[in-house]
C-alpha cells in the first residue's frame, strides 16, 4: 500500500549510556530477568547444569551461542494460538560454542589453525550437541514473571546429529549422495545455525551460516582426488580446513561402527560419494524449516532457497493471490543479497493449515532464487539464477552447471556468473509489516577500499585505532520493491543508516548524524516489531543489534530501537574516500533521512558478548533478547566474563563460567516496549 503514513517517533525510554560493564543495562523504568541459559535442562531427568565442565547430555540441555529466537504462541489447551502473550514455544538458534567454558579443562583440542590431536568422544559429543536448534515452553506467571518449563512435552533438540529430509529441486541430486543417504534424500542435522525465519502457517526457518570451517578437507591430500569442477566449488565455499574447527573428525568412537565423527572429514577417500564423506558438505549452507508445535516431524531442508552462507531468511509481506518472497544475506565479505519468490501465489487459509510441513512443501520448494544487482542511480534489479538461462548453462567456462540442483547448491557461482554486487557482508534482514520495504544490515567489510567503494558499499576510511582503512563500521541498506511487490524483478534502494562513533568525521563517515545516544558499530540483528500495539495503531518499530569489534574499546555490544521513515528520503550524497597512498575517490549514493532522536540505544550486553536474536509477545508487552558469548576471547586462566551471574548486583567467584543466555525485558508498568 503506497498511501500508508510512518507513525511519528514515539520512543518513550531514556537512552541507554555506551558502556563496558558486565551485566546487561537496560532503561530506567524496565527491568530483565534471565529466561533459559546454556545448558539448562529440557528433560525432567536431566539434571540441573553444573556450569564446571562436567556437565554432559547435551542433547537434553539449552544449547550454546544462542542465536536468532522467534515467539510462537500456545494456548492453555497446549494448542497454536498466534494471539496468546502468557504462553508459547521459543525457537532459538545455536550458532556455536565456545570450546574453553565448555570442558573441564578448557580446550583440549584442536582449534582452527591449532595442532591435531585426536580428540576425546566425550568432548566432541557435547560439542557437537550444543549447536543447533532448541523448541523450549515458556509461560508468563501471574505477577508477570516468565520462565521456560523444564518438563514441557514441547521440548526438543535439533542438533547436528537429528535426521533430516533434503526438500526442493536438489533432494536426490548427485551432489547430495551420501553413505548416509545413497539416494541423496535425507541427511543429519543442522549447523552453526545463525538468523533465521518464519511463515504465516506456523513454522520457523533456521539458517545454516559458517558451516564449511567444521569440516576437515585439507586441500594438499585431498585436490588431486577432486574433479576440476569439484575444486571450483569447493574452493568459492572455504572448504578447505586442515583439521576442522574443532578436530571431531579425529575422534575414535568407541563404538566402532558410528559415523558421527568419521562424516566431518569431508575427503575423497573412497570410490565414490556413497562410500565416503566427500558430499557431506553439500547438506549445509541451506534454510531449514522447523515444526515448533510438533517435535515428531523431521525438518525438511528447503533447498529451492539456495546454498551459501545463510545468515537468515525473512519474508515479505504476504499478500493473497501474490507470490510471496524470502529475504536473505550471504555473510561473508564481498558476497550477495538474494530472494526467493516462491511458485505458488498466497492463499490465506493455508495459515491454518494442520500440515505445517506440507505448506512449506507448497511454497517453498518450488519457485525462483534471485540476485540482487544495486546500480549507482538507486535503481536495483533482481537477477534469477535459473538453470539454462544466461551464462547458467553446461558451457558455462567457469563452472559447468548440469541443472537446477548444481545451479542452487553453488548460488555463489551462479551470482558471480549473472552479475550480482558484492556487497559488505549481508547478515540479516528485516521487512516493516507496513510499508514492505526490506531491510539488510552490511555489517562491516574489512576488505573494502577507496578504488572499489560503490554506491551501495560507499565507505571506506580510518577509524582509529585501526590503522587499515575500510568500512569498519557497516550500514544498514533498504530496498522497496517496485509496485511493492514481492513478486518485483526491479526496485529502488537507499541507505537508511551509516553505523559511526560519534566522533567520526560527519562529512564522510557519520553520515547519519549519529549522537552519544545512538552511535553504534557493526549492525548485525534486524527485525521490525510485531505490527500492533494495545491500541491497534500500527508502529513499525525497527529492532537493530550488533556485533562489532571496532567500537568495543568505548561498549560492549548494543540494541537500538527506530522509527525509520522510507526509502528515497534522505536524497543523495557525496563520499570522498582516501586510499592508503592520499589520493581520493568519490562516490555518490543514496542516503536515508537522518534518525535524530528517532533512533535511540535500547540496551548494552555484557563483556566479549553479541547481541543476538529478538522478538515480543504480540502484545509487544514481552522482549526476547539474546545474549551471545559472553566472555568470548577469555578463558579459564582469564574468565573476562561471569554473566549471566553477574546480574542483579550479585559478584560471582571468579571460578564461574559465563554462559550465552536469552533474557526477558519488560517494562515496570506492564506497557508496550520501547514506547
Ligand atoms: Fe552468525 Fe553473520 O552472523
Ligand atoms: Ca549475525
Ligand atoms: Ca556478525
Ligand atoms: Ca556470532
Amino acid at each position: 500500500d503506497t498511501t500508508v503514513t510512518i507513525s511519528p517517533a514515539q520512543l518513550g525510554f531514556t537512552a541507554v549510556a555506551k558502556n563496558r560493564n558486565d551485566v546487561v543495562t537496560v532503561p530506567t523504568g524496565y527491568t530483565l530477568s534471565v529466561l533459559a541459559r546454556l545448558g539448562d535442562p529440557l528433560t525432567a531427568a536431566t539434571p540441573a547444569f553444573a556450569n564446571n565442565g562436567t556437565d554432559t547430555d547435551y542433547g537434553n540441555r539449552f544449547g550454546d551461542h544462542n542465536d536468532a529466537l522467534y515467539y510462537y504462541g500456545l494456548n492453555a489447551a497446549g494448542a497454536r494460538d498466534d494471539a496468546s502473550n502468557i504462553r508459547g514455544v521459543l525457537v532459538v538458534n545455536h550458532e556455536n560454542i565456545t570450546e574453553q567454558y565448555m570442558h573441564a579443562n578448557g580446550q583440549t583440542g584442536t582449534g582452527g589453525g591449532g595442532v591435531a590431536i585426536a580428540r576425546p568422544e566425550s568432548e566432541a559429543i557435547k560439542e557437537i550437541e550444543a549447536h543447533g536448534v532448541s523448541v523450549i515452553e515458556v509461560i508468563q506467571a501471574a505477577n508477570g514473571g516468565w520462565s521456560y518449563v523444564q518438563n514441557s512435552t514441547f521440548n526438543r533438540r535439533i542438533t547436528p546429529n537429528t535426521p533430516v529430509t533434503i526438500n526442493g529441486p536438489a533432494r536426490g541430486s548427485t551432489l547430495m549422495r551420501t553413505a548416509y543417504s545413497p539416494a541423496g534424500t535425507d541427511g543429519r542435522g543442522t549447523i552453526n545455525n545463525c538468523a533465521n525465519g518464519v511463515t504465516p502457517w506456523g513454522t520457523n526457518l533456521t539458517c545454516e551460516e559458517n558451516w564449511s570451517g567444521y569440516f576437515r578437507r585439507p586441500t594438499a591430500t585431498d585436490n588431486p582426488r577432486r574433479t576440476p569442477k569439484e575444486l571450483v566449488a569447493l574452493a568459492r565455499y572455504g572448504v578447505s580446513s586442515t583439521n576442522g574447527n574443532y578436530g571431531w573428525a579425529s575422534v575414535t568412537p568407541a563404538d566402532s561402527s558410528s559415523t558421527l565423527y568419521r562424516r566431518w572429514d569431508a575427503q575423497a577417500t573412497g570410490a565414490s560419494a556413497t562410500a565416503d564423506y566427500r558430499n557431506e558438505p553439500n547438506q549445509y549452507g541451506w534454510t531449514v524449516e522447523v515444526d515448533p508445535y510438533d517435535r515428531t516431524k523431521a525438518p525438511r531442508k528447503r533447498t529451492a532457497l539456495g546454498r551459501m552462507n545463510h545468515e537468515g531468511a525473512w519474508p515479505g509481506n504476504f499478500v493473497v493471490g501474490r507470490r510471496p518472497a524470502w529475504y536473505q544475506g550471504d555473510d561473508a565479505q564481498n558476497e550477495y543479497l538474494y530472494k526467493f519468490v516462491s511458485a505458488t501465489p498466497w492463499v490465506a487459509a493455508d495459515a491454518t493449515a494442520t500440515d505445517r510441513l506440507a505448506m512449506g512443501d507448497k511454497y517453498l520448494d518450488s519457485g525462483t532464487l534471485y540476485v540482487a544487482r544495486f546500480n549507482p542511480d538507486g535503481s536495483g534489479e533482481w537477477l534469477p539464477l535459473v538453470f539454462g538461462q544466461g551464462p547458467l548453462t553446461a558451457a558455462n567456462t567457469v563452472y559447468s552447471y548440469a541443472d537446477q540442483a548444481d545451479v542452487l547448491t553453488h548460488a555463489r557461482l551462479a551470482a558471480d556468473a549473472v552479475g550480482a554486487t558484492r556487497m559488505d557482508r549481508p547478515e540479516w534482514t528485516a521487512v516493516s509489516p507496513t510499508t514492505g520495504e526490506m531491510y539488510l544490515t552490511l555489517t562491516n567489510n574489512s576488505s573494502r577500499t577507496a578504488a572499489t567503494a560503490d554506491a551501495s558499499n560507499p565507505r571506506a576510511y580510518l577509524d582509529p585505532p585501526s590503522t587499515s582503512r575500510s568500512n569498519r563500521n557497516g550500514h544498514i541498506l533498504r530496498l522497496r520493491e517496485a509496485g511493492d511487490t514481492t513478486e518485483a524483478t526491479t526496485f529502488t534502494w537507499d541507505i537508511y543508516l551509516f553505523a559511526a562513533g560519534s566522533d567520526l568525521e560527519a562529512a564522510n563517515i557519520n553520515l547519519s548524524g549519529l549522537t552519544a545516544d545512538n552511535d553504534l558499530s557493526s549492525p548485525d540483528g534486524l527485525w521490525f516489531g510485531r505490527p500492533t500495539n494495545a491500541t491497534g495503531q500500527v508502529k513499525p518499530l525497527l529492532w537493530v543489534q550488533t556485533d562489532d569489534g571496532a567500537f568495543t574499546d568505548v561498549t560492549n555490544n548494543q540494541m537500538l530501537a527506530a522509527f525509520p521513515g522510507r526509502v528515497g528520503d534522505g536524497g543523495t550524497r557525496t563520499v570522498t574516500n582516501t586510499a592508503a597512498d592520499g589520493t581520493t575517490r568519490t562516490v555518490t549514493t543514496r542516503i536515508g533521512a537522518a534518525p535524530g532522536t528517532e533512533l535511540r540505544r535500547f540496551l548494552v550486553g555484557p563483556v566479549g558478548c553479541e547481541i543476538t536474536g529478538v522478538d515480543t509477545t504480540p502484545d509487544g508487552r514481552t522482549l526476547f533478547v539474546g545474549v551471545q558469548h559472553p566472555g568470548e576471547g577469555g578463558n579459564l586462566t582469564n574468565i573476562t566474563s561471569r554473566w549471566p551471574d553477574t546480574q542483579g548486583g550479585t559478584t560471582p567467584a571468579a571460578t564461574v563460567r559465563p554462559r550465552s543466555a536469552v533474557i526477558v525485558v519488560r517494562k515496570n508498568d506492564g506497557g508496550v516496549v520501547a514506547l
